[in-house]
C-alpha cells in the first residue's frame, strides 16, 4: 500500500538533521589533525576554495534535487533517467554497507570509553590499552580473530538506538530526535572548547600550530617540483575533506531535502547547512589543539610529538591528556566522550533513513518493517568490525570508500544534473522558490566541479598504485578495500533489476518548467 510521504514539522528541524548527519566523528579530528598536517591555518585556504567550488554547488544539487523529484535518491534517480537508476542504488548502500557497519563500531568505542571515564580505567599507558587490552588488536588484518564481547555489545546499543529513532516516520523520529540532540552537542562543545583553551599551554599550540600559517605547503606555483606536487596532496585532502564532512555523495542530502515543503529556501538551506558544519569544525579544532598543546606542556615534550592521528588522537592523546588535567578529569572525560557519541549517532542515523528510505520508496513496504530488518542486518554485518582485525578492516574500508566510493559519487551526481537533467534546469527549480542562485553554478557544475573531482580520482590512484595503503599487504587491500566496494556494486545492481510501480515513475506536473522543454 501506498503511504502518504512524511515532511519536516518545520525547515528548522529539517536543518539540524541536516546539520546532524554533516558533523560527526570526522570533525572533531579529522579536520583538526588535517589542519595541522597541511600548514596549519594556510590549509583553511583550500578547504574554503572546497567548499565553495565543490561543497555548497553539491549541497545545492543534493537538495534540489531531492525536493524536485521528491524521493530517496534511487526514485530521484530513476526519474531523471532510467540509465542511472544503479547510481541511484550505490550511493546509499555504500553509505549503509560502506561507511555505517563501521562508523556504528566507532561509535560504539566511544560508548566504552564513556564508561571509562567514570574511573578513567584507561590508566597511565593509554596507547597500550587501547590497542593490547580494549581492541585486543591481532597482528594483521589477515589474522580476524573472535569477537570483542564489550564492542560488540556497545555497537548492539548503537543499533538499537537508531532502530529506535529511525522506526518512526521522519517528522517523529529524526526530526524529534536532532532538536533534542543538536542543542545538547552545541553546548558541550562550547564547555569543552572553552575549558581545553583555559588550561596552561593551550594557547602557544593554538597559536603556533593551529592559526600559523605554512602558505609554502599550500603553494600550487612554487617553482620547486616537491612543494608544488606537496601542495597537490594538501588540495586533494581539502576536497577529500569537505565531501566526507558535508555528507555529500552518498544520497543523505537528496532523502532528507525529500521531505522538504514545496515552498522552501534551498539555496539559503545549503549554505546554512555548509557553513554550520565548517565553522563547528574550526571551532572544535580550537579544543583539540588546546588540549594537545596542553598535553605536550606538562610532559615536556615537543607539540609535535604529541599530536596523532585517526583514532589514536580520540582514544589514545585525549584519555592521556584527560587523566593529566589538574581538576575535575572525570566530568571532562564523561563530556568528551558523550560529545562523540552524540555527534556521531546523528550522523549514523542519517546514512541508516538514506539506505532504508531507497528500500521502502522501491518496495512499498511499511517503514517499520524496513528499519527493524535494516538495523538487524547492519548490526550482523557491524559484528566483523568488532573483532581483533577490525580496526585494519575499518581502516583499509574507510580508505576506499572515502578516496574513491564518495568522490565517485559527486562526481557522476554533477554529470547526471549538469548533462542530462540541465543544470539550468534544477537551478531554475531552486531559484523560483527562494535564493536566487547565479549561473556561475551551472558553470562549476558542468565543468569545474567534476574536473576537480577527477583529478583527485587520478591523485589517489597514482598514490595507491605507487605505494600499496598505509603498508597493507596487496591481497588485503583488494579483498577489503576493492572487494568491499565492488559488493556494494553487485547490490546496488540486484536491487535495480526489481522493477518499479509505474504509477512511481509517472512524470511528475510541473508546469513552470515544461515551457522549458520545448
Ligand atoms: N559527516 C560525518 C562526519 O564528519 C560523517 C559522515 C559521512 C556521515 C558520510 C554520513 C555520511 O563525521
Amino acid at each position: 500500500m501506498s503511504q502518504q510521504r512524511s515532511s519536516w514539522k518545520s525547515n528548522l528541524g529539517f536543518l539540524l538533521a541536516a546539520i546532524g548527519s554533516a558533523i560527526g566523528l570526522g570533525n572533531v579530528w579529522r579536520f583538526s589533525y588535517m589542519a595541522h598536517q597541511h600548514g596549519g591555518g594556510a590549509f583553511l585556504v583550500p578547504y574554503l576554495v572546497a567548499l565553495i567550488v565543490a561543497g555548497i554547488p553539491i549541497m545545492i544539487i543534493e537538495y534540489g534535487l531531492g525536493h524536485r523529484e521528491k524521493g530517496s535518491s534511487p526514485l530521484s534517480f530513476v526519474r531523471i533517467n532510467r540509465k542511472f537508476e544503479w547510481l541511484g542504488w550505490w550511493m546509499p548502500v555504500v553509505a549503509m554497507f560502506g561507511i555505517m557497519l563501521y562508523y556504528s563500531v566507532v561509535i560504539g568505542w566511544c560508548i566504552n570509553y564513556f564508561f571509562y571515564a567514570f574511573n578513567l580505567t584507561w590508566g597511565p599507558d593509554t596507547q597500550g590499552f587501547f590497542f593490547s587490552q580494549f581492541l585486543q588488536l591481532s597482528d594483521s588484518a589477515a589474522a580476524i580473530g573472535g569477537i570483542r564481547i564489550p564492542i560488540a555489545a556497545a555497537t548492539f546499543f548503537v543499533w538499537v538506538l537508531c532502530w529506535l529513532i529511525c522506526y518512526r516516520d521522519i517528522r517523529h523520529g529524526i526530526e524529534k530526535a536532532s532538536v533534542v540532540f543538536m542543542p545538547i552537542l552545541f553546548i558541550l562543545t562550547v564547555v569543552l572548547v572553552i575549558w581545553s583553551v583555559s588550561l596552561e599551554g593551550a594557547r602557544d599550540a593554538i597559536f603556533n600550530h593551529y592559526l600559523n600559517a605554512d602558505w609554502s605547503k599550500i603553494n600550487l606555483f612554487s617553482p620547486d617540483q616537491t612543494v608544488r606536487s606537496n601542495a597537490g596532496r594538501v588540495w586533494a585532502g581539502a576536497f577529500g575533506q569537505i565531501f566526507f564532512t558535508l555528507s555529500l555523495g552518498f544520497g543523505i542530502m537528496i532523502t532528507y531535502a525529500s521531505y522538504l515543503p514545496e515552498k522552501t529556501d534551498i539555496g539559503k538551506n545549503a549554505f546554512i547547512t555548509s557553513f554550520v558544519n565548517c565553522f563547528y569544525s574550526f571551532i572544535a579544532g580550537f579544543a583539540v589543539f588546546g588540549i594537545v598543546g596542553f598535553m605536550a606542556h606538562s610532559q615536556g615534550v615537543p607539540f609535535e610529538d604529541a599530536i596523532k592521528g585517526g583514532p589514536q588522537l580520540a582514544f589514545v592523546v585525549y584519555p592521556q591528556a584527560i587523566s593529566l588535567l589538574p581538576s575535575m578529569n572525570v566530568l571532562f572525560g564523561v563530556l568528551f566522550f558523550l560529545m562523540l557519541v552524540i555527534a556521531g549517532l546523528t550522523s549514523g542515523i542519517s546514512l541508516v533513513e538514506a539506505f532504508a528510505c531507497a528500500i521502502t520508496d522501491k518496495f512499498d513496504w511499511s517503514r517499520s518493517k524496513v528499519v527493524t530488518v535494516v538495523c538487524l542486518l547492519g548490526f550482523s554485518g557491524s559484528l566483523i568490525f568488532t573483532t581483533n582485525g577490525g580496526l585494519y578492516l575499518l581502516d583499509i574500508a574507510d580508505h576506499f570508500i572515502t578516496n574513491y566510493g564518495l568522490v565517485t559519487g559527486g562526481l557522476l551526481e554533477c554529470f547526471i544534473i549538469g548533462w542530462i537533467l540541465k543544470a539550468s534546469l534544477l537551478r531554475r527549480h531552486v531559484s523560483r522558490r527562494g535564493t536566487i542562485i547565479p549561473p556561475i553554478w551551472d558553470v562549476l557544475v558542468k565543468f569545474i566541479t567534476p574536473a576537480i573531482l577527477a583529478y583527485l580520482l587520478y591523485l589517489s590512484l597514482v598514490g595507491d598504485l605507487a605505494e600499496n595503503y598505509s603498508g597493507y599487504p596487496t591481497d588485503q587491500l583488494i579483498l577489503y578495500g576493492v572487494g568491499w566496494m565492488l559488493v556494494c556494486l553487485v547490490v546496488a545492481l540486484a536491487l535495480t533489476f526489481v522493477p518499479w510501480k509505474p504509477e512511481k515513475l509517472k512524470r511528475r506536473h510541473r508546469p513552470e518548467e515544461d515551457e522549458l522543454l520545448v
